[in-house]
């Protein structure tokens, strides 16, 4: 089993990030599809417990994948081109900047944050801190949304690429 990437096919560390990730995605989606469309439903309530913990988990992943991907940066399959390193880089940009804005937002709420059994922020008494407050509310679930449609994009590509005459096939470099 090879689990350094090579030129030609992304290694076994490499490829169990992405696919274990896309399924953790597609999860957190879920809770978010509910928190929007099913709000105070049973279903909502079933996802919903699993948001923070689980986007607290995405975050330590990406930070994982990402050291990795650096590490494994000279000897990774060579990207198709501009738009798909660009598309990737968004990819790992807005899973950590979705999250930290969440923690931040969590910490300056106040309240005490518990995520995966870790005592994270013991919360505190008093006013929430605004500046910590403010850019979640205004951008997480936008951002988070925003993910969503890249990642469709994404996988759009590399379907299209698989179909197109003369395009590098990419699935089997990830499959
Ligand atoms: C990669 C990780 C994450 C993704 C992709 C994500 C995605 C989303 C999305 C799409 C929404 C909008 C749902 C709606 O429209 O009703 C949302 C809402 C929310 N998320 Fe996350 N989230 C992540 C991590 C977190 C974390 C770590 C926390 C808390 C520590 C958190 C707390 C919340 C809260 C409180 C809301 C409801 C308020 C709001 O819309 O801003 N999320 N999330
Ligand atoms: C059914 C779902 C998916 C399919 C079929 C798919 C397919 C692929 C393929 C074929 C590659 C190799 C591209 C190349 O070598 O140029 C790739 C790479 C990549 N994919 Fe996906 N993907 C899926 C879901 C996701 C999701 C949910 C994410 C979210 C983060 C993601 C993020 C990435 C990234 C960042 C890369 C670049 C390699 C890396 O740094 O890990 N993919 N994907």
């Amino acid at each position: 089993m090879q689990i350094t990437d090579t030129k030609e096919r992304y290694g076994f560390i490499t490829r169990l990030l992405h696919w274990g990730m896309a399924l953790l995605l597609l999860w957190q989606f879920l809770s978010a599809g509910a928190h929007l469309l099913l709000s105070d439903t049973p279903v909502e309530e079933f996802f919903w417990a699993t948001h923070k913990p689980l986007g607290f988990l995405l975050l330590i992943l990406i930070f994982i994948r990402s050291l990795w991907a650096l590490a494994n940066l000279s000897r990774r399959p060579p990207s198709v081109n501009r738009v798909a390193t660009l598309g990737h880089v968004a990819l790992y940009g807005l899973i950590f900047l979705i999250p930290s804005l969440a923690l931040l937002r969590q910490y300056g709420s106040g309240e005490a944050f518990e995520p995966l059994g870790i005592a994270l922020f013991s919360g505190f008494e008093g006013d929430e801190i605004a500046w910590m407050v403010l850019p979640a509310n205004l951008l997480h679930s936008w951002f988070g949304w925003a993910l969503l449609l890249i990642i469709i994009g994404h996988v759009f590509m590399a379907f299209q690429h698989r179909r197109q005459p003369g395009h590098v096939d990419v699935l089997p470099r990830m499959k």
